[in-house]
């Protein structure tokens, strides 16, 4: 099969389009034929090895897992003896960052894993972006505990991760303030933030209203900048571990001394989030943002793109 393969880490240019053996699904695993998938932070992180930390997961030296991608939408062509729940030619759509795969014509994953049958209604080039996304931002407003009524501010709200928060933020109840750039208004508007800050004309620091949880979706500010606009007890979320990793000091520190607080959540993803998303999608309630869409072998101009670190929503490959 063909696969976008990386033998080392280092810059786009490592990933090399390569004919590989097609996987063999184990007894508790089913083989996708990879339809769509997409090329994300999470991808470019992995790949460049920026943060040394990524390499107790993947490769202290050179990757253990040859072949990225981690959202994949496609159909079932094999399973295992064990499964159960899924069927050949079932549509499926899903996530798997830990031994990721999807950058291929194929892969395999363990049925209880983070898969589950594509909403109703959806292209494989919409269901592939669903999950990378979505998932970041789940964690960190479940670990919020915001509730209806709250007031919410997304700092960043045109990035994957920004552009699922608005949506579920929206979702739980709360009241969203998003902060993009003029040419991202509109559309973070049509996302459903009731007020949008063009972050190049007004300075959201400034804003007079105070916010329940402040989520920085792409880790560009910080606590100290956004501290005066928390309630009382309010809380700031970064995506990032910010200058000299001071996110995750306020997270041990913070929660304990009473008042504003940093939270870092640990990011995770099982079965029922994906079938959570999946149901979110069905009712109309989460549409993943797609910026633009990329064949296999123009791979690594869509990791150029991914790392202008300016997409809008998501970057889908497509294979046929
Ligand atoms: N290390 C990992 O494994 C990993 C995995 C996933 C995510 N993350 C981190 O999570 C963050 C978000 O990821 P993502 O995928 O959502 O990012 P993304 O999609 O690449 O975010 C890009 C968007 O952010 C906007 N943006 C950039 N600078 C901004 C600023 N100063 N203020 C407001 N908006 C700004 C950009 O618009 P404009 O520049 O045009 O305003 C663009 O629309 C990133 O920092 C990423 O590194 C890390």
């Amino acid at each position: 099969m063909k696969a976008a393969v990386y033998k080392q880490y280092g810059t786009p240019e490592v990933v090399k389009l390569e004919e590989v053996d097609k996987p063999t699904p184990k007894s508790n695993e089913v083989l996708v034929k990879i339809c769509a998938t997409t090329v994300n932070r999470t991808d470019c992180g992995f790949r460049s090895a920026e943060y040394f930390i990524s390499r107790i997961f993947s490769g202290l030296f050179k990757p253990k897992f040859r072949i990225l991608g981690n959202e994949f939408a496609g159909v079932i062509e094999a399973v295992g003896k064990e499964i159960t729940t899924l069927n050949i030619n079932d549509k499926v759509f899903g996530y798997n960052d830990t031994k990721f795969g999807a950058h291929a014509e194929y892969m395999t994953i363990a049925e209880t894993d983070a898969i589950t049958i594509m909403p109703d209604g959806v292209t494989f080039e919409q269901a592939a972006p669903i999950t990378e996304g979505a998932h970041y931002a789940l964690c960190d407003i479940r670990a919020s505990r915001i509730k209806d009524g709250d007031n919410v501010m997304i700092y960043g709200a045109s990035g994957a991760i920004g552009s699922a928060a608005v949506q579920l933020v929206k979702y739980f109840g709360a009241t969203v303030t998003a902060v993009c750039n003029t040419q991202n208004v509109e559309v973070v508007r049509s996302l459903g933030a009731d007020q949008v800050i063009d972050y190049l004309t007004r300075d959201f620091t400034k804003i007079d209203q105070k916010f329940d949880l402040i989520f920085d979706a792409v880790g560009k500010s910080s606590f100290g900048k956004c501290k005066p606009l928390l309630k009382k007890s309010g809380t700031y979320i970064s995506t990032e571990l910010g200058k000299n990793s001071e996110n995750v000091f306020l997270a041990l520190l913070t929660p304990f001394l009473g008042g504003k607080k940093v939270l870092f959540p640990l990011p995770t993803i099982i079965k029922e989030d994906v079938i959570f998303l999946k149901e979110l999608v069905e009712s109309g309630k989460y549409k993943p943002l797609v910026d633009r869409s990329y064949t296999l072998d123009k791979i690594v101009d869509a990791y150029k793109y991914v790392e202008t670190r300016q997409k809008v929503g998501n970057v889908v490959i497509t294979l046929t």
